[in-house]
């Protein structure tokens, strides 16, 4: 079935405020995104108060821009979509309030949305889905392996059992002195490398989809340290490379494993470390060997986005399964659980 509504939705879970006007579940009016990273550079960090008063100074004047810019007004609007977690909740709080606040003062439906359901569903923004399928989730705050056995049908088969592969690569930046998100560096400075500090790879049980991060993160601190206490400078590009290769190893082996273990018919990949370029050349050349279809949202899709949000309330909306108003925020919201129920 296909419908072609007007959902306003609404992303405000981490450190961006995002709003979006989406038709159909595919077809983007605008995706405006405001970032706090500016802010938070100083502190090495996301700091959940300073974010959540940001998104409080943004949202509504964001809100109105969006509807502007995509030339419709709140009457022509179905629905509202909001991210109703994983995320943090003052953060969480400011977007579910808004998106309330609308939704009660024009009768709209209200659809309470699973942030890595967004990451995941930014495919459908651009690639037209298949099942099932395997989506390989790499963000700062998630490393998910999850089967789509059918739209809007999730289930976790590999999760990290400790930092979120973004989150590695964020705090092995810091301790090589590069600001906050640290990512794209040790990317970049994996990309200009031309040796290698081999570092161990954390495949954990045999048949285990889960990954481990912490072990390998601390294996840099060490080789930074032990640098340190030589009086040398630690080789930084030869250590990104190093680190980059461990983790993307990881990562493609077990993607590419579950798909044959599950008779999936794509690979989807999202999330922010999606960006990387060495993910997306390995991953790229691992399925094309396979024969394994590969699909992967442009960058401005990757990180987050309030389009997305209204890509995966789509599937909510089309089974007219909506979100009571005094929903709350959901900071450790179950991705299977969101799943829909027809
Ligand atoms: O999905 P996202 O925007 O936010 C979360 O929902 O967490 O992901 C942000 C994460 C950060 O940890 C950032 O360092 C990482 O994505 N990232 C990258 C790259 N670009 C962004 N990590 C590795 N290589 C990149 N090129
Ligand atoms: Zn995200």
């Amino acid at each position: 079935m296909t419908t072609n509504e007007l959902l306003l939705a609404v992303e405000t879970s981490c450190d961006e405020t995002s709003v979006a006007v989406v038709r159909g579940g595919r077809e983007i009016l605008t995706n405006l995104i405001s970032s706090q990273i500016e802010t938070h550079e100083q502190f090495g960090g996301v700091v959940p108060e300073i974010a959540s008063r940001k998104h409080v100074e943004t949202i509504t004047v964001i809100m109105e821009q969006a509807l502007k810019e995509a030339k419709v007004s709140l009457r022509d609007i179905s629905a509202i979509a909001v991210t109703q977690g994983p995320g943090l909740v003052g953060s969480l709080l400011v977007g579910i309030v808004a998106a309330k606040s609308l939704a009660m003062a024009y009768d709209l439906p209200l659809i309470g949305t699973h942030h890595i359901a967004g990451h995941i569903y930014a495919n459908q923004l651009v690639h037209e889905l298949v099942y099932p399928s395997i989506a390989l989730v790499v963000s700062g705050g998630h490393t998910e392996l999850v089967v789509l056995e059918r739209e809007g049908m999730f289930r976790i088969i590999g999760r990290t059992r400790d930092d979120a592969v973004g989150e590695a690569y964020d705090k092995v930046a810091r301790a090589l002195r590069f600001p906050y998100p640290g990512g794209p560096y040790i990317d970049r400075l994996a990309q200009e490398a031309e040796e290698e500090i081999v570092l161990p790879r954390a495949w954990l049980e045999q048949d285990s989809y889960d990954f481990s991060f912490s072990g390998l993160k601390s294996a840099v601190l060490a080789v930074i340290n032990q640098a340190k206490m030589r009086g040398e400078t630690p080789m930084r590009s030869a250590l990104a490379l190093g680190f980059q290769r461990s983790v993307i190893d990881v990562l493609v082996e077990k993607a590419l494993r579950a798909v044959h273990a599950e008779g999936a018919r794509q690979l989807l990949l999202c999330g922010g470390v999606a960006a990387n370029r060495g993910l997306r050349a390995a991953l790229a050349a691992r399925c094309e060997s396979e024969g394994v279809p590969l699909l992967i949202p442009p960058l401005s899709l990757c990180t987050d986005n309030a389009a997305m949000i209204g890509a995966a309330a789509h599937l909510k909306w089309k089974r007219g399964e909506f979100t009571s108003l005094d929903m709350k925020a959901e900071p450790t919201f179950s991705l299977e659980e969101w799943s829909v129920r027809v």
